[in-house]
């Protein structure tokens, strides 16, 4: 059910202005904007006088740019490397590391999802049944020796042309304890991406609802920080020391590392408290929050279930379309940044 909201706090609230016109579910991606969509700000101009041009508010209030789907590429790799960190739990990671990622390849890259959560969530929603795992390499042995076991001995190839995965399961819970006693403990993942980092053009780490040493590993290893936060009352709870995490690892293990951005997942427009919070995030974040949202559907828990990605499930669906878009615009700002070759 819709909640209507009153007139005087639209006119006040760029974000209830654009909300209220519009399908909360609606696709960001430039060609599902119809010139006369509604969420939308256009000047009134006495007649005569030329129109200005039409500035459309995005669900994070500011004005929306347009994302277009990234140019192609000729050669692969050094691959840009990205941590999905959030230690709060269930707030979409392992939903935007197979999303992200789908979307990326569909886009041409080629792209490496690594599993760094004894949870094996990713491993499991790109249908890798754990019980399969034993006996067989995974992220867990090759931590405990890259040498012995090289990146390319664990890598397995999903249902997607150029989408490929580093598996774990529950043994990989060990290895915080093992890696502790070791030399230079927080570098295992990152010596362990040096054979695979000239194959891909992006690494995507799922991390676990943790900032732990497997967390601590990701972020020495990585280019970019993206956060997803679920839009809910305690979102912004725990996010300073997220942020102190990340600090330190850039003064101490990894001065390269960045926050790519801040992703608001499970957003459902119509309430003002997903609204509220967005604006808490943003208030915290700034310009680091990306303009693309991820949209509440039943549709990802059904993807996970089904062991792929919604952009094979459901490629038209608007949390298809909603990944898309994150992806064509991380790979813009990376560009701009010149993180990545245009
Ligand atoms: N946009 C969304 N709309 C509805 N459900 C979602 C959305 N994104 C994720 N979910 C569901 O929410 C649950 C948690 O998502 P996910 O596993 O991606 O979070 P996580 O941060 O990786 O969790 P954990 O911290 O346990 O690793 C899953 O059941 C997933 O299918
Ligand atoms: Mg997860």
């Amino acid at each position: 059910m819709t909640v209507p909201i009153p007139q005087e706090q639209i006119l006040n609230d760029p974000i209830a202005a654009s909300v209220v016109n519009s399908d909360p579910i609606e696709p960001q991606v430039s060609d599902a904007l119809p010139a006369n969509h509604e969420a939308s700000v256009t000047p009134i101009a006495p007649s005569g006088e030329q129109k200005m041009p039409e500035t459309i508010l995005g669900l994070t209030g500011r004005p929306l740019p347009t994302f277009n789907a990234p140019g192609p590429v000729t050669s692969h790799g050094p691959a840009y490397i990205i941590a999905m960190t959030n230690q709060k739990g269930g707030v979409g990671k392992t939903t935007t590391t197979i999303n992200l990622g789908a979307a990326l390849a569909e886009a041409g890259r080629k792209v490496l999802m690594v599993d760094m959560d004894p949870q094996g969530s990713l491993s499991i929603g790109l249908g890798v049944n754990p019980d399969d795992l034993t006996g067989k390499r995974t992220v867990y042995d090759m931590l405990m020796d890259s040498t012995a076991v090289p990146a390319s001995d664990v890598v397995m190839k999903t249902s997607v042309d150029g989408l490929d995965l580093l598996p774990a399961n529950i043994q990989l819970s060990a290895a915080e304890l093992r890696l502790a006693g070791e030399v230079a403990r927080e570098y295992a993942l990152d010596r362990a991406f040096e054979s695979v980092r000239p194959l891909y053009d992006y690494i995507l780490i799922d991390c676990q609802p943790s900032l732990g040493l497997l967390t601590v590993n990701a972020l020495t290893a990585a280019d970019g920080v993206v956060i997803p936060m679920e839009c809910e009352f305690f979102a912004l709870r725990g996010v300073e020391m997220l942020r102190e995490t990340i600090s330190k690892v850039q003064e101490r293990l990894n001065n390269r590392l960045t926050i790519d951005g801040v992703l608001p997942t499970m957003v459902d427009a119509r309430t003002l408290h997903t609204r509220e919070t967005i604006q808490a995030v943003l208030d915290a974040f700034g310009d680091a929050v990306f303009h693309t949202t991820i949209s509440r559907t039943v549709k990802f828990p059904e993807t996970t279930k089904a062991g792929v990605s919604i952009i094979e499930q459901a490629p038209n669906s608007s949390g298809a379309q909603n990944y898309r878009n994150l992806a064509w615009e991380l790979v813009a700002r990376l560009e701009t940044q010149g993180s990545v070759a245009k």
